[in-house]
Parts: C-alpha cells; structure tokens; sequence
C-alpha cells in the first residue's frame, strides 16, 4: 500500500465570550492579580455562559475548522472529541457533536487523557489514516473545567478556563502531517490531579457532595516538578522519531498551564523563550483545547505559517505526557517557501499550498 500521511487542513477554536480576570476574582477570593501573574502568567480566563456546554462548544469548534478545510460533516469519516468535561457520563458528548454537525451515521469517539488529550487524539487520527482505515479526521479538544472546579478554592480556580479546538486531518500521498509522536502515562501519580467523587470510586452522596469531593483538587508543586521533568524527554523521543532536531523546529507549542513551567523547560531545553507559542495570559489552562486553541490563534494570526515545522507537548492529569513533531504543510512546499526565501522570491498561498511567483 502507498504510504498514506494525515495533512491538517483545516483548524478552528471556540471559547466563551465571558471574560473573568484576575481582578474580577480578587473581588470574591484572597488572592491577588500580582499572585496569580507572577506564579502563572495568567491575567484572564474565558468562563462557558448557562446554556453553553462541551457539546456547544465543540460543535462550533469543529463547524470553524470544516469550514476551512471547504468540507461538509457528512464527508467525515471519524470525530474524536478529547475531553474530560463531558456534558454526561453517557451518551458520549462525541455523539452529541456529530449529531449537532450533522455528520449523520459518522463513527465518533470520546477520548479522555486530561489535558494530553487533543495530543493522544492527533496520534489516533494520525494511525487510522496511516493504516488507511479513513480519510478524513475531525479531532477535537474541548474542555469547560468551570464546572468541575470548587470557585472557592483559590488553588485550583485561578488556573482554568473553557474552550475548544478542533483541526481536520485527511489523507493525502504527499509527505506531511506528523512525523513523529511520543506518549505517556504514569499513573503513580494519579492523585496529584483528581476529582474524588466525580466518578465511580466514590458514588455521590450528601456527604462527599458537602465536602466539595466533585470538584477537581490539584497537588500542584507536584504536577509542576512532574512537567518540567517530563516536557524535555518527550520532546526529544518525538524529534528522534521525526528524525529533526531542535534546531529545525520553528515553533515549540506547549500545554498552556504556567508560564514558569514554559520558562523552566525552555532553560533546559536550551531553546529561548521567544520559540514558544504562548498565550495563556488571555486564556489560562483550557485543558484538552489548550493545544489547538494555542495552534489555530498562532494560524489565524500569521505568526505561525502552515509551512512551519512545530514541536507540540503537553502533561497533565493521569499522570500524562504526550508530544509531536508537525509538519503542516507538505515537507516540499517547506522547501520551496525556503528556497524562494533565499532567492528573493515571494511565496502566496493557494488552497492551503504555497506556491512561488515572481516579485
Ligand atoms: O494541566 C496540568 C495541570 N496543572 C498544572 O500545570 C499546575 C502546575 N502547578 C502550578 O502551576 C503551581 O504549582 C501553582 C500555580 C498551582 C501554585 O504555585 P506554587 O508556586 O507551587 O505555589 P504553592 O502551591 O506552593 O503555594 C504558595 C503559597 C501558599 O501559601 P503558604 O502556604 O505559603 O502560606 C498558598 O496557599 O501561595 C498560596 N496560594 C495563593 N495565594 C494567593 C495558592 N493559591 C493562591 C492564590 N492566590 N490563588
């Protein structure tokens, strides 16, 4: 069988429109703006309105990054949600988003790694159109953590927002697409992020419901040490897959937890600070969308350039960590933006390809 790639052609992200800033929860909260820049970077976050759910937002997160790929939900051939915020224990939300798509009789699939989930859900996307199962992929990371967090709990509140991100992979012959992934669990430390009683180990009842036992507790000295460990590692098992080097990498974009944990893997990683796609001062830890929310903002805005070779990383609950090397646009047409770069020629994009012409 020819070898088949998995080309990004499409991306699109969703998050509320209700802002809460640092100073908003400074009115209801012992905490401080100045606390929560300085040991986070984070300035605002985006919080769902009643109504609005990981469903909704998934939904118009995928309609965005469809629309750009130019295809419709029916010529879907598999939705991943990643997500842990469900809108129900059951029926899986992924259904709700292929319904709500109208990707009628599409194969879809909840997967649920914390915040490496839109990381593992790239990976699969990527398997099942290397083994040439499908052809075209919506995989989406959707995640609305402000219900799932006890707002009186300055620890943890601070820290998250809602949002989600979606890209379209499809097949196509031509070199492109992920070159290279690394995943991992260490479930060791899997209290160091959990919601006690949210699940099937502790039924809900008065008591653990009056002890807040629903809400997400985090152990984050704990979660910080496990991800400036494990962010490097990673990184290097997929360039070494890809068989790249960092030097070859134009962006690094990181799970958007802190920005002292960026500044840390940067130090050890060698690479400056400026090679990594930031923006969780607007945002705060989307989770699962964190990744696609980052990739499609850097896309929208041109600051990332679809011939761009990207480094995507990310850790969280599990314990997990999951990285990837992509190559968004096919590794000639990489070249060539190269090559006319050098020869004084400009590049223009046509369906997504750049292709040279003359100054
Ligand atoms: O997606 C993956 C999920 N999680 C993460 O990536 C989180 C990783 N960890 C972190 O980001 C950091 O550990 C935090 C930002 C959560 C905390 O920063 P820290 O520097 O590790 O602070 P800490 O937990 O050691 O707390 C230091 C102090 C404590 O006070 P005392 O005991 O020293 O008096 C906390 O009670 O800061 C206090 N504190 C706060 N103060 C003001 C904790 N949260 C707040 C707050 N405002 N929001």
């Amino acid at each position: 069988m020819q070898k088949r790639y998995g080309r990004i052609t499409g991306w699109g992200a969703y998050t509320p429109s209700k802002v809460v800033t640092n100073h908003d929860l400074e009115q209801a909260l012992d905490t401080s703006h100045e606390w929560i820049v300085q040991r986070t970077g984070i300035c605002a976050r985006h919080v769902a309105a009643p109504g609005e759910t990981t469903a909704t937002m998934s939904t118009e997160a995928g309609r965005r990054a469809l629309a750009k790929a130019d295809l419709d939900a029916a010529d879907l051939d598999l939705i991943i949600v990643a997500t842990s915020t469900p809108d129900h224990l059951t029926p899986p939300v992924s259904s709700q988003v292929q319904h709500a798509l109208g990707a009628a009789n599409v194969p879809a699939f909840v997967l649920v790694t914390g915040c490496t989930g839109f990381m593992y859900a790239l990976a699969t996307a990527q398997q099942f159109i290397a083994g040439g199962m499908y052809q075209r992929i919506l995989i989406i990371g959707a995640e609305l953590l402000s219900r799932h967090i006890d707002w009186t709990d300055r620890a943890t509140c601070v820290l998250f927002g809602d949002a989600a991100g979606a890209v379209v992979m499809e097949a196509t012959a031509v070199p492109c697409g992920v070159f290279g992934f690394d995943l991992g669990s260490d479930g060791s430390g899997a209290a160091h992020i959990i919601a006690p009683a949210a699940g099937t180990a502790e039924p809900v009842s008065a008591t653990t419901f009056a002890e807040g036992r629903q809400f997400i507790r985090m152990n984050g000295r704990e979660v910080f040490k496990f991800a400036t460990r494990v962010i490097g590692r990673s990184c290097q098992a997929s360039l070494t897959q890809a068989e790249l080097s960092l030097d070859e990498v134009d962006w690094i974009i990181p799970h958007q937890a802190n920005l002292r944990i960026i500044q840390s893997a940067a130090k050890s990683m060698k690479v400056p600070l400026d090679r990594f796609y930031i923006n969780l001062e607007k945002y705060a830890n989307t989770s699962a969308a964190s990744i696609p929310l980052a990739l499609c903002e850097g896309l929208d805005s041109g600051v990332i350039q679809p011939t761009d070779t990207l480094l995507l990383v990310s850790f969280g609950a599990g314990l997990t960590w999951a990285s990837a090397v992509l190559q968004m646009e096919p590794v000639a047409a990489k070249l060539m933006s190269r090559l006319t770069a050098v020869n004084g020629v400009n590049g223009q994009y046509k369906n997504g390809v750049k292709t040279a012409v003359p100054l």
